[in-house]
């Protein structure tokens, strides 16, 4: 396997993350948004908001390198959500996914957040039916709080819950 190495993400990053968000959009049951919803505004909007107030970090193949992975949160810019991140959203490359690539993203920000003691809450949104992603998550600490009924809704008419998971700094 190329030697993967993780850093944060910077501006001149987006047209690269903009590429593998829509390798991963390609393949269905993962990102909500579908390969026509990842538009150049969507990642500028989450790279500069993980940029200022977040955590943002990509994954490298090889050297020079090319992204193959990316993970982010950020605060809000509410006083009462100060203690949070949210959105998090995580892709990894399909050609590189199951190699413990999104592991070790999620690892890497963990311990970026258990550095910064202001936050003490870390939330994300998981399709019901993504019942990989969920038990990954479970397995790095976040808890499901709740389940929003009819969250997601497919195109073909049909509905499914979202789950509300989150990580707590006890
Ligand atoms: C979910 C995802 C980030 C996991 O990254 P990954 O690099 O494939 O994961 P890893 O190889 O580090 O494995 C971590 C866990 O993810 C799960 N996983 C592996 N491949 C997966 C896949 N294609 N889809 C969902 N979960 C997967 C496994 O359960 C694995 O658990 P284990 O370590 O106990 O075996 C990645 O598969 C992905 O980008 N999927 C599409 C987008 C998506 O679902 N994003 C999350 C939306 S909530």
């Amino acid at each position: 396997m190329e030697p993967i190495t993780i850093r944060s993400s910077f501006t001149n990053d987006i047209p690269a993350i903009e590429s593998l968000y829509l390798r991963t959009a390609a393949v269905e049951g993962g990102l909500a948004r579908t390969g026509d919803e990842i538009t150049r505004e969507y990642i500028e909007e989450f790279v500069s908001l993980s940029v200022k107030d977040g955590i943002g970090l990509v994954a490298i193949a090889g050297v020079p390198g090319r992204i193959i992975g990316e993970i982010h949160c950020y605060r809000k810019g509410v006083a009462v959500f100060r203690h949070m991140l949210s959105d998090l959203t995580i892709a990894v490359d399909p050609e590189y996914q199951g190699q413990g690539i999104g592991r070790m993203l999620f690892t890497e920000l963990l311990s970026e957040v258990r550095k910064r003691t202001e936050i003490r809450r870390v939330e994300l949104f998981a399709r019901e039916s993504n019942s990989r992603a969920i038990a990954f998550y479970s397995s790095l600490g976040f808890v499901q709080e709740g389940r929003l009924r009819g969250r997601i809704l497919h195109r073909d008419g049909t509905m499914e819950d979202d789950l509300v998971m989150a990580w707590y700094r006890e």
